[in-house]
Protein backbone atom coordinates (compact mmCIF):
# COMPACT_ATOMS: atom_id res chain seq x y z
CA UNK A 1 0.00 0.00 0.00
CA UNK A 2 1.29 3.90 -0.61
CA UNK A 3 -0.44 6.86 0.38
CA UNK A 4 -2.76 6.88 -2.31
CA UNK A 5 -3.17 3.34 -3.74
CA UNK A 6 -4.71 0.60 -1.66
CA UNK A 7 -3.48 -2.01 -3.78
CA UNK A 8 -0.83 -5.04 -2.04
CA UNK A 9 2.77 -4.96 -4.07
CA UNK A 10 1.57 -7.42 -6.87
CA UNK A 11 -1.83 -6.11 -7.56
CA UNK A 12 -0.42 -4.03 -9.45
CA UNK A 13 0.54 -5.17 -13.10
CA UNK A 14 3.74 -3.32 -15.22
CA UNK A 15 1.36 -2.13 -17.83
CA UNK A 16 -0.72 0.39 -17.18
CA UNK A 17 -3.79 2.38 -18.76
CA UNK A 18 -4.91 5.75 -16.58
CA UNK A 19 -7.94 7.38 -17.87
CA UNK A 20 -8.75 10.96 -15.69
CA UNK A 21 -12.04 9.72 -15.03
CA UNK A 22 -12.01 6.82 -12.20
CA UNK A 23 -15.61 5.62 -13.62
CA UNK A 24 -13.91 5.04 -17.23
CA UNK A 25 -10.81 2.87 -15.30
CA UNK A 26 -14.13 0.71 -14.02
CA UNK A 27 -16.01 0.40 -17.45
CA UNK A 28 -13.10 0.01 -19.69
CA UNK A 29 -11.72 -3.00 -16.82
CA UNK A 30 -15.22 -4.56 -17.15
CA UNK A 31 -15.28 -4.46 -20.60
CA UNK A 32 -11.65 -5.45 -21.99
CA UNK A 33 -10.04 -7.11 -19.23
CA UNK A 34 -10.53 -10.42 -18.23
CA UNK A 35 -11.00 -11.24 -14.20
CA UNK A 36 -10.75 -7.66 -13.33
CA UNK A 37 -11.07 -6.51 -9.69
CA UNK A 38 -10.74 -3.82 -7.82
CA UNK A 39 -7.03 -3.28 -6.11
CA UNK A 40 -7.59 0.77 -5.19
CA UNK A 41 -10.49 2.75 -4.17
CA UNK A 42 -8.77 5.31 -1.57
CA UNK A 43 -10.31 8.35 -2.42
CA UNK A 44 -12.65 6.83 -4.64
CA UNK A 45 -9.95 6.59 -6.98
CA UNK A 46 -10.49 3.49 -8.48
CA UNK A 47 -7.95 1.14 -10.04
CA UNK A 48 -8.62 -2.36 -11.58
CA UNK A 49 -6.49 -5.39 -11.81
CA UNK A 50 -7.43 -7.99 -14.12
CA UNK A 51 -5.72 -9.48 -18.27
CA UNK A 52 -5.99 -8.56 -21.36
CA UNK A 53 -4.72 -11.73 -24.05
CA UNK A 54 -3.87 -13.40 -20.92
CA UNK A 55 -1.52 -10.42 -20.02
CA UNK A 56 -1.59 -8.65 -16.44
CA UNK A 57 -3.29 -5.03 -17.25
CA UNK A 58 -3.91 -2.14 -14.50
CA UNK A 59 -6.49 0.07 -15.05
CA UNK A 60 -6.13 3.52 -12.89
CA UNK A 61 -7.87 6.51 -12.56
CA UNK A 62 -5.54 9.60 -13.00
CA UNK A 63 -7.73 12.39 -11.63
CA UNK A 64 -7.62 15.27 -13.63
CA UNK A 65 -4.67 17.57 -14.21
CA UNK A 66 -0.73 17.26 -13.71
CA UNK A 67 -0.66 17.26 -9.62
CA UNK A 68 -3.16 14.25 -9.25
CA UNK A 69 -1.76 12.30 -11.99
CA UNK A 70 1.84 13.16 -10.67
CA UNK A 71 0.74 11.20 -7.04
CA UNK A 72 -0.65 8.15 -9.17
CA UNK A 73 2.37 8.18 -11.69
CA UNK A 74 4.63 8.43 -9.16
CA UNK A 75 3.68 5.74 -6.75
CA UNK A 76 2.64 3.42 -9.89
CA UNK A 77 6.30 3.88 -10.76
CA UNK A 78 8.57 3.99 -7.97
CA UNK A 79 6.23 1.49 -5.39
CA UNK A 80 4.72 -0.64 -7.48
CA UNK A 81 7.05 -1.22 -10.63
CA UNK A 82 4.83 -0.66 -13.71
CA UNK A 83 6.82 -0.23 -17.07
CA UNK A 84 4.26 0.88 -19.51
CA UNK A 85 1.85 3.66 -18.76
CA UNK A 86 -0.93 4.57 -21.19
CA UNK A 87 -2.73 7.74 -20.80
CA UNK A 88 -6.11 7.47 -22.50
CA UNK A 89 -8.29 10.67 -22.23
CA UNK A 90 -10.08 13.36 -24.29
CA UNK A 91 -8.66 16.53 -25.60
CA UNK A 92 -9.71 19.59 -27.08
CA UNK A 93 -8.60 20.06 -30.71
CA UNK A 94 -6.35 22.49 -31.83
CA UNK A 95 -6.00 22.86 -35.50
CA UNK A 96 -8.84 22.80 -38.22
CA UNK A 97 -7.52 19.50 -39.78
CA UNK A 98 -7.81 17.64 -36.91
CA UNK A 99 -11.73 16.90 -36.32
CA UNK A 100 -13.86 15.64 -33.37
CA UNK A 101 -13.57 11.85 -32.29
CA UNK A 102 -10.73 12.00 -33.97
CA UNK A 103 -7.48 10.18 -32.23
CA UNK A 104 -4.53 12.31 -31.14
CA UNK A 105 -1.43 10.31 -30.53
CA UNK A 106 0.76 12.66 -28.39
CA UNK A 107 4.73 12.94 -29.58
CA UNK A 108 5.79 15.35 -27.32
CA UNK A 109 3.75 17.75 -24.54
CA UNK A 110 4.57 21.33 -24.00
CA UNK A 111 3.56 23.00 -21.01
CA UNK A 112 3.49 25.70 -19.18
CA UNK A 113 4.55 24.57 -15.62
CA UNK A 114 4.06 20.92 -14.48
CA UNK A 115 4.44 19.59 -10.69
CA UNK A 116 8.72 18.82 -12.45
CA UNK A 117 9.36 22.34 -13.50
CA UNK A 118 11.35 23.40 -9.79
CA UNK A 119 13.56 20.50 -11.21
CA UNK A 120 14.28 22.08 -14.72
CA UNK A 121 14.39 26.24 -13.70
CA UNK A 122 15.53 27.70 -16.55
CA UNK A 123 15.70 25.01 -18.74
CA UNK A 124 12.60 24.02 -20.93
CA UNK A 125 12.38 20.36 -21.12
CA UNK A 126 10.44 18.85 -24.06
CA UNK A 127 8.56 15.53 -22.32
CA UNK A 128 7.90 13.23 -25.26
CA UNK A 129 6.06 10.16 -25.57
CA UNK A 130 8.20 6.54 -25.91
CA UNK A 131 9.22 5.62 -29.88
CA UNK A 132 7.90 2.05 -29.13
CA UNK A 133 4.34 2.73 -28.03
CA UNK A 134 4.03 5.32 -30.00
CA UNK A 135 4.51 3.50 -33.43
CA UNK A 136 2.41 0.96 -32.12
CA UNK A 137 -0.23 2.96 -31.43
CA UNK A 138 0.15 4.45 -34.82
CA UNK A 139 -0.11 0.88 -36.38
CA UNK A 140 -3.16 -0.41 -34.18
CA UNK A 141 -4.92 2.82 -34.91
CA UNK A 142 -4.51 2.49 -38.58
CA UNK A 143 -5.26 -1.19 -38.36
CA UNK A 144 -9.16 0.09 -36.74
CA UNK A 145 -9.26 2.53 -39.28
CA UNK A 146 -9.26 5.19 -36.41
CA UNK A 147 -8.61 8.64 -38.27
CA UNK A 148 -5.06 10.12 -36.45
CA UNK A 149 -3.02 12.32 -35.71
CA UNK A 150 0.69 12.31 -34.46
CA UNK A 151 2.33 15.55 -33.14
CA UNK A 152 2.67 17.57 -29.69
CA UNK A 153 -0.09 18.69 -27.89
CA UNK A 154 -0.14 21.26 -24.59
CA UNK A 155 -0.32 20.21 -21.60
CA UNK A 156 -2.15 23.09 -19.82
CA UNK A 157 -2.56 23.44 -15.87
CA UNK A 158 -6.56 25.43 -16.49
CA UNK A 159 -9.64 23.73 -17.98
CA UNK A 160 -11.02 27.30 -18.03
CA UNK A 161 -8.40 29.37 -19.26
CA UNK A 162 -7.78 33.54 -19.09
CA UNK A 163 -4.84 32.94 -21.25
CA UNK A 164 -6.01 32.71 -24.95
CA UNK A 165 -2.27 34.13 -25.99
CA UNK A 166 -1.09 31.16 -24.76
CA UNK A 167 -3.34 28.87 -27.11
CA UNK A 168 -2.91 30.94 -29.87
CA UNK A 169 0.68 30.39 -29.61
CA UNK A 170 0.07 26.98 -29.17
CA UNK A 171 -2.24 26.73 -32.38
CA UNK A 172 0.46 29.04 -34.71
CA UNK A 173 2.78 26.05 -33.99
CA UNK A 174 1.22 23.37 -34.71
CA UNK A 175 0.03 21.84 -31.81
CA UNK A 176 -2.78 19.22 -31.98
CA UNK A 177 -4.78 19.78 -28.91
CA UNK A 178 -5.30 20.50 -25.33
CA UNK A 179 -5.34 18.37 -22.33
CA UNK A 180 -4.04 18.47 -18.83
CA UNK A 181 -1.63 15.12 -17.89
CA UNK A 182 0.89 14.39 -20.52
CA UNK A 183 3.24 16.29 -19.54
CA UNK A 184 3.66 15.17 -16.35
CA UNK A 185 3.42 11.45 -17.25
CA UNK A 186 6.11 11.69 -19.76
CA UNK A 187 8.43 13.33 -17.72
CA UNK A 188 8.11 11.05 -14.90
CA UNK A 189 8.30 8.07 -17.02
CA UNK A 190 11.52 9.71 -18.49
CA UNK A 191 12.86 10.12 -14.85
CA UNK A 192 11.98 6.46 -13.60
CA UNK A 193 13.03 4.54 -17.17
CA UNK A 194 9.50 3.11 -17.65
CA UNK A 195 7.85 3.69 -21.03
CA UNK A 196 4.51 6.37 -21.38
CA UNK A 197 2.13 7.85 -24.21
CA UNK A 198 -1.13 9.53 -24.15
CA UNK A 199 -3.69 8.28 -26.66
CA UNK A 200 -6.16 11.16 -26.67
CA UNK A 201 -10.06 11.14 -28.24
CA UNK A 202 -11.02 15.08 -29.60
CA UNK A 203 -14.14 16.01 -26.92
CA UNK A 204 -13.99 19.15 -27.99
CA UNK A 205 -12.93 21.80 -30.52
CA UNK A 206 -11.11 25.20 -29.59
CA UNK A 207 -11.59 26.78 -33.17
CA UNK A 208 -15.10 25.50 -34.34
CA UNK A 209 -16.40 24.94 -31.03
CA UNK A 210 -18.07 21.79 -31.46
CA UNK A 211 -18.48 18.99 -29.07
CA UNK A 212 -18.32 14.72 -28.94
CA UNK A 213 -22.40 14.57 -28.32
CA UNK A 214 -22.26 12.20 -25.00
CA UNK A 215 -23.87 9.32 -26.88
CA UNK A 216 -20.66 8.78 -29.06
CA UNK A 217 -18.38 9.28 -25.55
CA UNK A 218 -18.31 5.62 -24.71
CA UNK A 219 -17.06 4.19 -28.39
CA UNK A 220 -14.66 6.48 -28.78
CA UNK A 221 -13.68 5.78 -25.34
CA UNK A 222 -13.30 1.93 -26.28
CA UNK A 223 -11.22 2.26 -29.44
CA UNK A 224 -7.93 4.56 -27.12
CA UNK A 225 -8.47 1.58 -24.73
CA UNK A 226 -8.47 -1.55 -27.34
CA UNK A 227 -5.54 1.36 -29.27
CA UNK A 228 -3.58 1.31 -25.62
CA UNK A 229 -3.97 -2.60 -24.90
CA UNK A 230 -2.33 -3.35 -28.86
CA UNK A 231 0.42 -1.34 -28.56
CA UNK A 232 1.61 -1.95 -24.85
CA UNK A 233 2.06 -5.61 -25.92
CA UNK A 234 3.36 -5.23 -29.57
CA UNK A 235 6.45 -5.52 -28.39
N1 LIG B 1 -8.82 21.99 -22.38
C1 LIG B 1 -8.13 21.28 -21.47
N2 LIG B 1 -8.30 20.00 -21.30
C2 LIG B 1 -9.19 19.36 -22.06
C3 LIG B 1 -9.94 20.02 -23.01
C4 LIG B 1 -9.74 21.41 -23.18
O1 LIG B 1 -10.38 22.06 -24.03
N3 LIG B 1 -10.77 19.12 -23.60
C5 LIG B 1 -10.51 17.93 -23.01
N4 LIG B 1 -9.56 18.07 -22.09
Amino acid sequence: MTIHIGAQKGEIAETVLMPGDPYRAKWAAETFLDDARCVNEVRGMLGFTGTWKGQPVTIQGSGMGMPSLSIYANELIRDYGAKTLIRIGSCGAMQNHVNIRDVILAMTASTLSTPSRGIFRELNYAPCADFDLLHAAHAAASAKGTPTHVGGIYSSDVFYDERPDLNEQMIRHGILGVEMEAAELYTLAARHGARALAVLTVSDHLITHEALPSEDRERSFGDMVEIALTAAFAS
